[in-house]
């Protein structure tokens, strides 16, 4: 009892400490909820930061996180098997004018020859990629498939605007570059998210989530891993991922009546978005392989509306005589 007694001070001074702890705890409880609870965690904390006394929260300061460049991937195994010709330069043009990039980078394994790929290439740097053959094991032979793969992770490592070689660009991406990650819905009977176009900050969460993903890689799965399983992952993860409605990225569709609406009719609209994606596969053979520097000229269809100005970038020698479908 003696030595109780003489160390009494001890348990009022464990009661004190733990008061103060508590204390400290419920006053920062609800910053915590807050954080827990925002649209995006990690754009929360850039804005305001943790019990920051000295942020003005009603204007919070925006950050960008994504870094304004632009990122192709062109993957010629074979250098002869994938041609570079008007379409893609009218893309690359496109893309460079009106999202003004810092740096444009095209990954390749070899580089092009055509007249249109010599009239882009002072405008890119070359990026060497490497041939992707499995992941997590899992055979990936289909181009589009490998492409995906190196897209994602040039994202990942470097983040940036990824887009497809036939992705037309009709307004700048500046205010997509305060998010972390974002994908555009492409709407046809379902709905999934296409990868035609991705904008992401360095090591997104979303994106290294999706690529976990590929764990179960199916190369013979056409659309699963590639736009399916992120519009899955978006209804879970949505804090992690800016989903921009049908018509933003992907409008018209693939679709036969919508391809109509963009090459064979003049009664689309484009001013509403940001991009166009020609669906070259589906849609080479019926118009693209029409399309022409005089084509897009003299002919009034919704596309070529759209795209008419880019002609201005064109070499100021360039003779019409000349054009070449086969670049
Ligand atoms: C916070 O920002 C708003 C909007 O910019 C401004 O009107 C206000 O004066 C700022 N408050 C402080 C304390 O700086
Ligand atoms: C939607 O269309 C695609 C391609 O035409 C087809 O493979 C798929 O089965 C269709 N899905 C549904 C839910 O109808
Ligand atoms: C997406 O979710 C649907 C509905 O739950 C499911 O049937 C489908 O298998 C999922 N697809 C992928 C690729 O995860
Ligand atoms: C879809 O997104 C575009 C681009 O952000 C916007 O202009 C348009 O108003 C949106 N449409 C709807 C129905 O919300
Ligand atoms: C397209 O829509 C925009 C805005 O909605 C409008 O200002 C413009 O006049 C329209 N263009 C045509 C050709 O209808
Ligand atoms: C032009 O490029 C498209 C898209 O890659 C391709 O389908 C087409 O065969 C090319 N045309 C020629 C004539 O090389």
């Amino acid at each position: 009892m003696a030595s109780l007694h003489k160390n009494a001070w001890f348990f009022p001074f464990i009661l004190g400490i733990t008061l103060l702890a508590a204390g400290y705890y419920v006053i920062n409880f609800h910053n915590i909820i807050e954080l827990a609870s925002s649209q995006s965690h990690y754009e929360n904390y850039l804005n305001k930061g943790l019990g920051n006394s000295d942020c003005n929260c009603t204007a919070p300061k925006r950050t960008q996180k994504v870094p304004k460049i632009l990122h192709y991937v062109y993957l010629n195994e074979d250098p002869a098997s994938l041609p570079f010709n008007f379409t893609h330069w009218l893309a690359f043009t496109s893309a460079i004018e009106t999202i003004k990039p810092e740096k444009t980078y095209f990954h390749c394994i070899h580089e092009p020859k055509s007249y249109w790929y010599q009239l882009i290439k002072p405008k890119v740097s070359i990026m060497k990629t490497r041939i992707v053959t499995k992941i997590f094991g899992n055979p990936v032979n289909i181009i589009q498939h490998k492409s995906d793969i190196i897209r994602m992770e040039v994202l990942r490592d470097f983040g940036g605007i990824y887009l497809d070689l036939d992705v037309i660009v009709l307004q700048p991406f500046d205010d997509l570059l305060y998010y972390d990650f974002t994908m555009g819905i492409e709407k046809t009977n379902q709905s999934t998210l296409c990868n035609a176009a991705i904008v992401s900050r360095p090591f997104a969460p979303f994106l290294t989530r999706w690529m976990l993903g590929y764990k179960d890689f199916d190369d013979s799965d056409w659309s699963r891993h590639s736009i399916r399983l992120p519009y899955n992952m978006s209804k879970v993860y949505s804090n992690d991922i800016h989903v921009l409605n049908a018509t933003a990225f992907f409008w018209p569709t693939w679709m036969d009546e919508h391809l109509d609406l963009a090459y064979a009719s003049n009664n689309y609209n484009f001013s509403n978005q940001y991009i166009y994606h020609m669906w070259s596969t589906k849609s080479y053979y019926k118009y693209l392989q029409y399309l022409s520097p005089k084509s897009i000229k003299s002919e009034e269809t919704s596309f070529n509306r759209v795209v008419r100005k880019f002609l201005n970038y064109l070499p100021k020698d360039f003779n019409e005589k000349n054009f070449d479908f086969d670049g």
